[in-house]
């Protein structure tokens, strides 16, 4: 089971890796209002598009690849004007032009480069003339990072995470924005702290932080696993970082 399921499963629904914190900022920086059209690619268990649907845009479309995650995203939607999709970022199956306002959260790290590349293009497509685009994904430092910690890295979290995971370098990320027909217009970065305590706590509450760990004692498969994983992400600390992008289509 990917890593994502598995948090997921044990009561985990903050799955992106600056948190809550990071998510705020870039919903300020794409200051979603009344005359939006929103796309969510990915939204996995909701929480971003509740804080998305809080703003009250004209309209909200989700696209997500899983359909037990796009179940859940349809339970907490109302009104004629929001939807989700069953299907995947790469062709949404969605009119072109049709959005204001996009963005997807720790989904492209997860893509190899030419499925990253298919599904900038396909944002571009739906998005209209100075639509805006955020990304928050998984980065790695320093910028100077050489190719053999890289592919170590991306070996190791792949092996760990059960999912395949390349993450980029922020001028990377910044290159594959601009080559795909976008002007970055903000940048900002979180640590890598999806797995420990603190940010449990400020991204799931108090009580939703003690159901996962209630779970996870009572799953001793699962705990091995999220350990591996956090001690995977407190080993590369010194490299891995959240960052969060808002460009425009140009
Ligand atoms: C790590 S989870 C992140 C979920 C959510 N965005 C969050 O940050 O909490 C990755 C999500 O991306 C979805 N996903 C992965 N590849 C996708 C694709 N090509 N098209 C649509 N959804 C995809 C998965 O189903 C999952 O919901």
């Amino acid at each position: 089971m990917p890593g994502h399921w598995l948090l997921a499963s044990l009561g985990k629904r903050v799955l992106r890796p600056g948190g809550l914190a990071l998510t705020s900022r870039l919903l300020r920086a794409l200051n979603i209002g009344a005359k939006d059209d929103v796309l969510e690619l990915a939204p996995g268990l909701g929480v971003t598009a509740k804080m998305t649907l809080a703003r009250s845009p004209r309209s909200y479309t989700a696209v997500e690849r899983d359909e037990k995650a796009a179940r859940g995203i349809i339970r907490i939607l109302e009104g004629t004007h929001n939807r989700c999709v069953l299907g995947t970022a790469e062709n949404t199956g969605l009119p072109s032009e049709a959005f204001t306002t996009a963005y997807g959260e720790a989904m492209l790290t997860i893509q190899g480069a030419p499925a990253k590349a298919r599904i900038l293009e396909e944002v571009r497509r739906v998005l209209k003339p100075g639509g805006k685009y955020g990304i928050h994904e998984l980065c790695i430092v320093p910028d100077e990072s050489g190719e053999a910690i890289r592919r170590e890295i991306e070996k190791r979290l792949s092996t760990g995470i059960h999912v395949g995971v390349q993450p980029l370098v922020a001028k990377e990320w910044r290159q594959l924005l601009e080559s795909a027909g976008f002007r970055v217009l903000w940048e900002e970065r979180a640590p890598m702290h999806l797995l420990e305590p603190k940010r449990l706590i400020r991204d799931e509450g108090f009580f939703g932080a003690l159901r996962f760990a209630f779970n996870l004692l009572r799953r001793p498969d699962a705990r091995k696993r999220v350990a591996q994983m956090r001690n995977l992400f407190r080993e590369y600390r010194q490299n891995l970082e959240a960052i969060a992008f808002v460009c425009e289509k140009v």
